[in-house]
């Protein structure tokens, strides 16, 4: 069946109801030529699922109902209590002056339907379609079909629908619509975002088919911000597909589909339960986003986000603006300055951004008095920067920015010095998802500016620093204490504690540091032994300022704890600017090598079990039997090393953080590794020992799996470099009761089945977006011993987002 015919039984079916005299006589779905519409008639669609009359959009805001003075005709939701637009006919030629007895929608005797008021013609379907010969079918009709589609169609059963409004969205796709293009006619459908929040006029971002694939742009200027291309797309559609059946509230009742022939190229989504309300919409700020309609908390609830940040579409916040993808709002000025045009603000429209609150100094030719203030973790903004070769410092990189009146930024890494004149556009926050930039700009600023807001802050830095200082200053003194105690003694044991160690010691037990056992982000560990034949491992920290800091946390962590499942550390050594310390050695290394590796020594299931458990126990003393929360902030299989028994033990406190009880809510420097980081790291707020719940959950489903939980998935399609999810899949196959199916195959089926599930459902509830919502390491420790027990777990909205 072609759509074509389609649409021809649709019709039939409309018409052949239609027959019988409608039982409400308030509404029709059909108008027929020569009729027409007045601005408080409606069109309702057969199933009443959409309505079509004039309406004006509004929006509420904190301050009160924003409405535009301007008329639209448009097709919106009928039942639906957040009144939501799916598709609007005169989007840049609103009524501006209606007449309640003047303006109306027309049917004309030629097939043309045409908005009118007071005689002039403000819009019309045969101008839309670009048409210039109308058709002259003898009786024409216009109808609102179920699935939302407005049809101009003939009453002839042969005739074809003319024109429809599937043809000519606006920003939203609905079921059944085709997104993509006809191969004969070259014709596109193309998605255009609205302006803003009430005018639903042609916005800046649109997307659309071409031939090479699916391309979501901004149009002026032009910048295509994300695509896929065309090969990738029946795997596409499958992951699609298999997200629509993860979520509880699509799955089984949408299909999404792909056809590529001679004749077209399109993607759809049809509906396999017409109760379903769901519409795809292009927003405001150049995400691609499906809603669906949740009864349950009366809103629209989105099952499907491209890109996931808001932040990823070009410049969508503005000018001298910072973009936080899961902050609220998303958008906000950069320090010192204002919203140019907060009225614009308000309605979605960012485009004038921010200005400066004083202005630079640029009058005197000798000397800026301006400073720099350092924006750290952000994306470098989208202009391209003038490069300054001869600045090979940072403060002469400073200085060159400081020579133009016209530069506003500067940033200096790897020895290069790249200075921003105009416009600071894109300047996006790390948010671990679309973009985890390191990236450190240095934003000019009037000195007038910057001592006022200091000060602002002065008094939690004061409060954090303090805080810190006295943890540092005990644990300095501590180690001094220990060093002196060493020198008096002359011994290097001390009962009990660590060990102060002599570089040239330390240098003959490793032979000169020759043989490397690993190395990591902060410096490499070598294998020793020591003169009474224990065998230790040296780790050599890199560059003498990170080195130190990840000393200090390591020192001051494991060095004054001591637990079965922690690595422990036996000593240390300061020598200049030298820091090294030494661990017990642990013979079967680390957990990575066994799960992904070797496929030599495959970990049986009861020493899996017993794996987890033990991680557990570890961070549970870490987090709950200590004085201090102490937060690994770092927990992957690579810092989970085994002993010769395979008794795992917690290793590399190189990122630990301590948070005194009543002390939760004070970091904010972004630690850890992509992949195993709990959501709240990236929005950059609250960090709480649930980060490590949130790792470990990670950690759990990989000794389940045996595989990282993103790997690459060998398709068909060689092309295709598609990456899986794991967790994703491991959740939906829990709700499904199918847990076998995501233990690792290399096991042949050798494990307890009711174990994988405890471990499996411990793990979907450690991994939840919310941290309030993941338990905490004790009460993972009574689910693993088998105390107690955790109900089927959600699917975490943001991680099935992440999956595509
Ligand atoms: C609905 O439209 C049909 C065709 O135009 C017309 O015959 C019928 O009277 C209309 N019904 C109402 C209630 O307006
Ligand atoms: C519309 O809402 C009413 C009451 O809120 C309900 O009875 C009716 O079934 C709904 N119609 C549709 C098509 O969902
Ligand atoms: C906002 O105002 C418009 C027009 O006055 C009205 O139709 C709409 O219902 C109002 N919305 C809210 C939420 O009050
Ligand atoms: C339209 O309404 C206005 C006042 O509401 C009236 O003055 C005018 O005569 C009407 N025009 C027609 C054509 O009915
Ligand atoms: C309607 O159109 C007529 C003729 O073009 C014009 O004289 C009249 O002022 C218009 N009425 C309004 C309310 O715009
Ligand atoms: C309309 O069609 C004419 C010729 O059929 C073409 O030249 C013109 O570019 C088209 N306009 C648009 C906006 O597509
Ligand atoms: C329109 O219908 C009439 C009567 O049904 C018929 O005589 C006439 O030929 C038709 N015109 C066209 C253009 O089909
Ligand atoms: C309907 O469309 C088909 C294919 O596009 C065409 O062959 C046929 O002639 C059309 N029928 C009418 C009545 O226009
Ligand atoms: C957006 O705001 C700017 C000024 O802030 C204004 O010039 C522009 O017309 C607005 N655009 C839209 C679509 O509202
Ligand atoms: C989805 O639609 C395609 C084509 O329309 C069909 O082949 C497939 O069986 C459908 N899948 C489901 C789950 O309904
Ligand atoms: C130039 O610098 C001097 C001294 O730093 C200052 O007094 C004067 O106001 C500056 N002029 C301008 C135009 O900023
Ligand atoms: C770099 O070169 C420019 C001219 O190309 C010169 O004006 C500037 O003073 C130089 N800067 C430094 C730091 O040498």
């Amino acid at each position: 069946m072609t759509p074509h015919q389609l649409y021809i039984f649709l019709g039939l079916l409309l018409f052949s109801l239609h027959g019988a005299p409608p039982c409400s006589a308030a509404v029709n779905d059909t108008l027929t030529a020569g009729e027409s519409l007045a601005v408080s008639d409606k069109l309702v669609s057969r199933n009443g699922k959409f309505t079509l009359g004039f309406f004006q959009p509004s929006f509420v805001t904190n301050s009160g109902n924003i409405t535009s003075p301007n008329w639209y005709v448009g097709i919106w939701f009928s039942n639906i209590s957040a009144f939501t637009t799916v598709w609007v006919a005169n989007r840049d030629n609103p009524v501006t002056d209606l007449q309640l007895n003047q303006t109306r929608l027309e049917l004309s005797k030629d097939g043309d339907l045409v908005i009118s008021s007071n005689a002039s013609i403000i819009w019309s379907s045969a101008t839309v379609a670009n048409t210039t010969t109308v058709t002259t079918m003898n009786t024409t009709s216009v109808i609102l079909a179920n699935n939302g589609n407005l049809m101009i169609i003939g009453s002839s059963p042969t005739s074809n629908v003319s024109w429809q409004s599937f043809d000519h969205p606006a920003d939203v796709m609905l079921p059944g619509a085709k997104f993509g293009w006809n191969k004969v006619t070259g014709a596109t459908i193309k998605y255009v975002s609205k302006k803003n929040l009430i005018d639903p006029g042609l916005g800046l971002y649109y997307f659309q088919l071409d031939n090479t694939g699916i391309v979501l742009a901004r149009s002026n200027p032009a910048k295509t911000y994300w695509s896929w291309s065309s090969q990738q797309s029946s795997k596409a559609i499958s992951l699609l597909n298999q997200m629509m059946s993860i979520n509880p509230q699509t799955r089984g009742r949408i299909n999404m589909t792909y056809v590529d022939n001679n004749e077209e190229e399109y993607y759809a989504y049809i509906l396999s339960d017409e109760s379903l309300y769901v519409y795809g919409v292009l927003d405001i700020s150049g995400q691609l986003i499906i809603n669906v309609w949740s009864q349950d908390t009366r809103s629209w609830q989105q099952v499907y986000t491209q890109p996931v940040s808001p932040c990823t579409a070009y410049a969508t916040c503005g000018p001298f603006t910072i973009c936080k993808g899961l902050a609220n709002p998303v958008c906000s000025c950069m320090e010192s300055f204002s919203q140019k045009s907060p009225q614009d603000w308000e309605v979605g429209n960012r485009t004038a951004g921010c200005f400066r609150n004083t202005p630079l100094d640029c009058g005197n030719t000798t000397s800026s008095t301006d400073v720099f203030q350092a924006i750290a973790r952000v994306q470098l903004p989208s202009n391209t920067p003038q490069s300054v070769d001869n600045a090979t410092t940072q403060s002469k990189c400073a200085q060159s920015c400081l020579s133009y009146c016209s530069c506003n930024a500067y940033s200096y890494e790897n020895n290069r010095c790249s200075i921003w004149h105009g416009d600071l556009l894109s300047v996006n926050s790390n948010d671990g998802i679309d973009n985890s930039s390191e990236d450190v700009l240095y934003l000019r600023l009037s000195t007038k500016d910057v001592p006022s807001s200091r000060k602002n802050n002065r008094k939690t830095i004061v409060g954090v620093i303090a805080a810190a200082c006295i943890v540092c200053f005990l644990v300095m003194l501590m180690l001094i204490l220990l060093i002196l105690k060493k020198k008096l003694l002359h011994a290097s044991q001390l009962g009990g504690g660590i060990v102060a160690f002599r570089y040239s010691d330390l240098r003959h037990a490793t032979k000169n540091f020759s043989e490397k056992l690993g190395g990591g982000g902060f410096g490499s560990v070598f294998k020793g032994v020591l003169s009474d034949s224990t065998i230790i491992a040296v780790k050599k920290l890199d560059g003498a300022r990170q080195g130190e800091k990840q000393f200090r946390a390591e020192v001051s962590s494991i060095g004054l704890i001591q637990h079965i499942n922690l690595v422990k550390l036996i000593g240390f050594c300061c020598k200049g600017d030298k820091r090294l310390l030494v661990y017990e050695h642990m013979e079967n290394g680390s957990l990575d090598a066994h799960l992904f590796q070797s496929k030599a020594t495959v970990l049986n299931w009861t020493t899996r079990y017993n794996l987890a458990t033990g991680v557990a126990r570890g961070l549970s003393y870490l987090h709950h039997s200590c004085k201090e929360y102490i937060i690994h902030c770092d927990i992957k299989p690579e810092n989970i090393l085994l002993d010769a028994l395979f008794t795992p033990k917690i290793a590399d406190f190189g990122m630990a953080a301590f948070v005194g009880r009543n002390f939760s809510r004070v970091l904010t420097t972004f630690r850890g590794t992509i992949g195993y980081l709990a959501p709240e790291w990236i929005s950059g707020v609250a960090i709480t020992p649930k980060v490590d719940v949130y790792s470990f959950g990670m950690v759990l489903l990989e000794i389940l799996s045996g595989k990282r939980n993103s790997h690459k998935v060998c398709t068909d399609d060689n092309n295709s470099n598609q990456v899986a999810f794991f967790p994703v899949t491991a959740i939906s196959k829990l709700l499904e009761g199918d847990v076998q199916s995501l233990v690792d195959p290399e096991l042949n089926g050798d494990f307890s089945l009711e174990e994988a599930e405890r471990l499996c459902k411990v793990a979907c509830w450690c991994i939840q977006d919310n941290e309030v919502n993941r338990p905490t390491m004790s009460e993972v420790v009574r689910v693993l011993e088998g105390l107690h027990n955790f109900d089927m777990p959600p699917m975490p909205r943001l991680l099935a987002a992440l999956a595509i």
